[in-house]
């Protein structure tokens, strides 16, 4: 399978200073920046929107990896991707019609993918395997970040990599060294983490355990 990339979430970064988070997790070795957005409904949380994303795009070259945790994420995705985003991804329970919002977010020349929160199974997703660029499985209940890694993803990312040999298979949630390796064996290629790389005193040892874990 081809080597493992590493999205921190700048969920856990300084927002006043997000400019310089960004430059300190690119300089790291970051591969993707990934980017939290959340709206109150969907989930508890209220984070930030397009208008943050493009200001974004100024400031990294980096691929931005969109996480629409929102209600009704078809409304914006035209937002969302003139504001530069590279992968745009929504969540299977916020949408009714699933393989009509992936083509919506692919006729952007936007990579798509789908996610699915820890209660959701793997089967939700599988009518759309063949049309995204990526699955999101999350391993906590999404919202916040500094939560416990859930061990009932790991089945889930096994499932889905079965079917997916490959595709993108991407887990947010308490991810760090020791859980990233449990997931890298089921068979996630894409790993984001927040408070494990923005909280740790060697940003760049901290990607790196990730990747190599
Ligand atoms: C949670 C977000 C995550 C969050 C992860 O809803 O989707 O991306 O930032 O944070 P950690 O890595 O601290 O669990
Ligand atoms: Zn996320």
């Amino acid at each position: 399978m081809n080597k493992t990339l590493v999205a921190p979430s700048i969920l856990s970064a300084d927002f006043a200073n997000l400019s310089s988070e960004i430059a300190k997790i690119e300089q790291a070795g970051a591969d993707w920046v990934h980017v939290d957005v959340m709206d109150g409904h969907f989930v508890p949380n209220i984070t930030i929107g397009a208008p943050v994303v493009k200001s974004l795009r100024q400031a990294t070259s980096l691929p931005l990896d969109v996480h629409l945790m929102i209600e009704n994420p078809e409304k914006y995705i035209k937002d969302f991707a003139e504001a530069g985003s590279d992968i745009i991804t929504i969540h299977q329970e916020a949408v009714e019609d699933l393989p009509s919002i992936i083509n919506k977010i692919k006729a952007f020349g936007v990579k798509a993918g789908v996610s699915i929160k820890p209660n959701t199974p793997p089967e939700a997703v599988f009518e759309v395997l063949g049309i995204v660029d990526m699955v999101l499985v999350m391993s906590v209940e999404p919202g916040f970040g500094g939560q416990s890694f859930m061990e009932s993803s790991l089945p889930k990312i096994q499932a889905l990599r079965e079917k997916a040999p490959l595709l993108y298979i991407e887990v947010d949630g308490g991810i760090n060294p020791q859980t990233a390796k449990l997931v890298k064996d089921a068979g996630a290629n894409v790993l984001v983490a927040g408070s494990s790389v923005y909280n740790s005193a060697d940003i760049k040892m901290a990607i790196k355990s990730l990747k190599n874990a």
